[in-house]
C-alpha cells in the first residue's frame, strides 16, 4: 500500500554551475527526502482530519472476544440512527471484521486523487477496514511492527472521512502499539470505551486497559458490560409459578403475570462485574447489553442486531449507552468552554 505521490526531488548544494552536468541524485537521500515529505503530508492530513470530526472515540478490551467490534459497530450504527454522521476505522489487522458486521464483506476500497474513500455501511455509516486491503479472508495477515504501524498511520492520515460528527475506532485485543499509535498520530482523542464480559478473567484485563489509558493520556469514558444476561421468555398459566434450572445448581423463579407471560434473566457470565470494575477505578459506568443470539446471526448476516430490531432490547441496551457517553461528551464540552 503506497500513496505516496511525492513530487519532491533532491538538490545537491554546491553544485550551481551551469556549464557542469547535474550531479546524479544519491538514492538512499532521494528516498529519505521522499520519506518525509510523505510523513509531512500525512501529518498536516492527521491534523486536517481532527477538525472535521467532532469525537473520536476508541473501543478497547484487553481480553479478545468480549465483543469490541460489536460494540464499536452499535455504536456507530445507533449514533446513526440518531442522525449523525458517523465513520468505524477498524484497526484490527490481523482479524479484521466490522466489514462483515456492517454487510460489507468483499468490499474493495476506492481511491481517488492519492485519497481513500471509506465505503459505506448499513445507516450511511463509513466504514474503513483493513479487511477491504486483503486478497483472501483465510489467509493471515503477518506484517511486522514498523509496518503494520506505519499502515495503521497511513490509514488514518489517508482517508478522506469528510465532515463526521462521530469516529468509532475498533482495536484488536490488549493494550499493544495499535492503540498507542492511534493516540500519538490522531490528534484530541475524545476517550476511550472499555468493554468486558462479567466474568473474572475479562475484569482483570478490563482493569489493565483502565490503567492503559491513563498511560496514553486519553480519558476513559467508561466501561461497558457485555453478554450480561440472557433474557428468556416464555407464556404459562396466569399467575402460576415457573421454575428453570440455572448453571451452578442454582434455580430461577418467576411468576407469570395476568396475560401469562413470564421473563427470566440467566446470568451466564455473571453478572455486575463491569460496575464494580469501573466504581473500583471511578470510570463511568456505560451500562449493560444483553447476551443476544441476534449478534452472532447478525454478524454472519452482515445485519447487525440494532437494524433488524431497532426496537428490541439489545437495541435499547445500546441507546442508553449512547446516551451516557454523549451526557459525557457534552459535559466534557461545556466543561472546557472558554469565554474571551
Ligand atoms: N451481547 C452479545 N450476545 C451474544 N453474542 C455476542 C454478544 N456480543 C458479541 N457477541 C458475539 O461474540 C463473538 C465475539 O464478538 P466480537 O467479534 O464483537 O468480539 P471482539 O472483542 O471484537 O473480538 P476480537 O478480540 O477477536 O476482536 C461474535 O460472534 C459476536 O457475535
Ligand atoms: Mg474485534
Amino acid at each position: 500500500m503506497c500513496m505516496s505521490d511525492s513530487p519532491v526531488s533532491v538538490h545537491t548544494p554546491g553544485n550551481d554551475a551551469p556549464s557542469e552536468a547535474p550531479a546524479a541524485p544519491d538514492p538512499a537521500a532521494q528516498k529519505q527526502m521522499e520519506q518525509a515529505y510523505a510523513q509531512m503530508k500525512r501529518k498536516m492530513a492527521m491534523a486536517e482530519i481532527g477538525k472535521q470530526i467532532k469525537h473520536k472515540i476508541m473501543v478497547l478490551s484487553g481480553k479478545g472476544g468480549v465483543g469490541k467490534s460489536t460494540v464499536s459497530t452499535g455504536l456507530a450504527l445507533a449514533l446513526a440512527q440518531q442522525g449523525h454522521k458517523v465513520g468505524i476505522l477498524d484497526i484490527d489487522i490481523t482479524g479484521p471484521n466490522v466489514p462483515k458486521m456492517m454487510g460489507l464483506d468483499g468490499r474493495k476500497l476506492h481511491v481517488e486523487g492519492g485519497r481513500i474513500h471509506p465505503a459505506q455501511g448499513h445507516l450511511g455509516v463509513k466504514v474503513i477496514s483493513m479487511a477491504f486491503l486483503l486478497e483472501d479472508e483465510d489467509t493471515p495477515v503477518v506484517w511486522r511492527g514498523p509496518i503494520k504501524l506505519g499502515a495503521i498511520q497511513q490509514f488514518i492520515g489517508d482517508v478522506e472521512w469528510g465532515i463526521l460528527d462521530y469516529l468509532i475506532i475498533d482495536f484488536p485485543p490488549g493494550t499493544s502499539d495499535e492503540p498507542l499509535t492511534v493516540a500519538q498520530s490522531l490528534p484530541d482523542i475524545d476517550g476511550m470505551v472499555i468493554v468486558t464480559t462479567p466474568q473474572e478473567v475479562a475484569l482483570l484485563d478490563s482493569r489493565k486497559s483502565i490503567t492503559f489509558a491513563s498511560s496514553l493520556k486519553v480519558p476513559v469514558l467508561g466501561v461497558v458490560e457485555n453478554m450480561s444476561g440472557y433474557t428468556i421468555q416464555g407464556k404459562g398459566t396466569p399467575g402460576s409459578e415457573v421454575e428453570i434450572a440455572a448453571p451452578a445448581g442454582r434455580t430461577l423463579r418467576a411468576t407469570c403475570d395476568d396475560e401469562g407471560r413470564f421473563s427470566l434473566t440467566l446470568d451466564i457470565f455473571k453478572e455486575g462485574g463491569g460496575r464494580s470494575t469501573a466504581e473500583e477505578f471511578g470510570v463511568p459506568f456505560l451500562g449493560a447489553l444483553p447476551f443476544d443470539p441476534g449478534f452472532v446471526r447478525g454478524g454472519d448476516d452482515g445485519v447487525h442486531r440494532i437494524v433488524s430490531e431497532p426496537e428490541g432490547a439489545s437495541a435499547s441496551a445500546f441507546s442508553h449507552v449512547v446516551a451516557s457517553i454523549q451526557s459525557q461528551l457534552d459535559g466534557a464540552s461545556s466543561s472546557s468552554l472558554e469565554i474571551i
